[in-house]
């Protein structure tokens, strides 16, 4: 069975076919720039240029940057308002012939994170913090997914948290990276207060980067950067599409049959 992985990112929508048992790729991503605007059309068709590059496959799981349910994008804070209530993985499978599960970004990086990467055989309460454009957030209890948790927006003195302390501010703002960390480390005390997790783990491009902020937060929770870099979007993406296919897995985060008059999948 071939399963895709295709990451809807603020810069590109990324995907590779992903051997599941293992977690790993199995060929050469293929990237092309996410479209501007990124509307409902223009990105269905830049995943479906990316798949097609990929051959004949058999499920495909795609990341979407809001929340998610049974397959319908719910939220759009860094996306084109037209993927509010847009029946995604209805569009993405209507447009490849093939079965679609759509899940929130940070969910799938957390969940390839948990099953191959830093948090593997973890137990108790996980959380997986996405550093990008916005702040992610997945939630893991005994290596099953919480689904759709928005952390990200969280308010710190009055401020949505993304926009006081994801990687695009420190950016845009050009703060240095011990000015970036005191925000940081804010946002990760708020975050440790309300949930008391065993773990956090952070992705996104910044995680890579860990050495320059990590030794200067002040925080009582454990904190790794996440391992599979780059690639747990797209690998968390083919886990979902494997086990809403009948797979082994945690969660079920909305699969689509590819039938339009078959119910979504439910766990
Ligand atoms: C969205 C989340 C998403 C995160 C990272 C936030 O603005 O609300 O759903 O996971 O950005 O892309």
């Amino acid at each position: 069975m071939t399963i895709l992985g295709i990451d809807i990112g603020g810069s590109g929508v990324k995907g590779a076919p992903v051997d599941v048992a293992r977690g790993e790729l199995l060929g050469e991503r293929f990237r092309v720039p996410t479209p501007r605007p990124a509307d409902v059309d223009r990105v269905v068709e830049a995943v479906a240029e990316v798949a097609a590059r990929f051959g004949d496959f058999d499920s495909i799981g795609v990341t979407f940057p809001g929340v998610v349910v049974d397959g319908v994008t719910r939220s759009a804070a860094n996306v084109d308002k037209s993927w509010l209530d847009a029946p995604a993985a209805q569009l993405f499978s209507d447009r490849l012939g093939k079965p679609v599960t759509v899940l929130n970004d940070a969910d799938a990086a957390g969940v390839a994170e948990v099953a191959f990467g830093a948090g593997h055989d973890q137990s108790g309460l996980i959380m997986m913090l996405t550093f990008g454009t916005g702040i992610g957030s997945a939630l893991f209890l005994d290596g099953t997914l919480i689904p759709n948790t928005e952390f990200g927006h969280l308010e710190i003195d009055g401020a949505d948290a993304e926009l006081l302390a994801s990687d695009r501010i420190r950016e845009t703002e050009d703060l240095s990276w011990e000015q970036w960390a005191v925000r940081v480390e804010r946002y990760l005390r708020h975050v440790e207060m309300l949930l008391a997790p065993r773990l956090f783990i952070v992705g996104g491009g910044v995680s890579k980067k860990s050495e320059k902020f990590f030794p200067l937060l002040d925080i009582r929770t454990p904190i790794v950067p996440a391992t599979l870099l780059n690639n747990a979007g797209i690998i968390g993406a083919a886990i979902a599409a494997h086990q809403a296919a009948g797979g082994p897995g945690p969660q079920d985060p909305g699969a689509i049959a590819v039938d339009a008059a078959a119910p979504a999948a439910q766990g």
